[in-house]
């Protein structure tokens, strides 16, 4: 069965908890599904990892949230290149921050494209000011993402 790795960056548990509710969705499309709430630059490099789910919300000023500040360390300081992976991206944010609304996400998604990575269809932006309930978005952009990227393996 292969792996879904879904890699969080969360300050309130908002973004975790949109990766636990959109997981029995991977997995009915035959993934064993991994959550990661420290991740590290290994999760995406091993040789068992070509597919995963970025769940990511801002903080500060469009700053990354602590517990995923050191993944993208490892991935700034080690510049691997990620020509293999393709992946998705979940940015959590509030548009009352203006400009720097889902600041984290969106830097994240530019890290990954320098790296050679492949994102499978546009990012989700999940603004808080008019989403009350996240998975609310997130669980029918998930559906339609499996769905139209044929990644269903089961
Ligand atoms: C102190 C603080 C700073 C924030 N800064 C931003 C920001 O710069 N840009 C943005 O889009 N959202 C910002 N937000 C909104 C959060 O990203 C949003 O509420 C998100 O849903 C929180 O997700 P979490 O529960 O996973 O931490 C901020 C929230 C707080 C409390």
């Amino acid at each position: 069965m292969p792996t879904l790795k879904i890699l969080v960056g969360t300050m309130y548990g908002g973004a975790l908890d949109v990766a636990e509710q959109v997981k029995p969705l991977f997995e009915d499309a035959g993934y064993e599904v991994q959550i990661l709430d420290q991740p590290g630059l290994a999760d995406i490099t091993g040789e068992d990892t070509d597919l995963a789910l970025f769940c990511v919300s801002t903080t500060g000023s469009g700053d990354f949230p602590g517990n995923f500040v050191p993944f993208v360390r490892e991935l700034q300081d080690q510049s691997p290149g990620l020509p293999n992976l393709r992946y998705g991206l979940i940015a959590m944010g509030d548009s009352s921050y203006g400009d720097t609304f889902c600041g984290a996400g969106r830097r994240l998604d530019e890290i990954l494209r320098d790296q050679g990575a492949t994102r499978l269809d546009e990012r989700l932006e999940i603004d808080a000011m008019e989403t009350f309930m996240a998975d609310d978005a997130a669980l029918p952009w998930v559906e339609g993402w499996i769905s139209a990227q044929n990644l269903k393996v089961a």
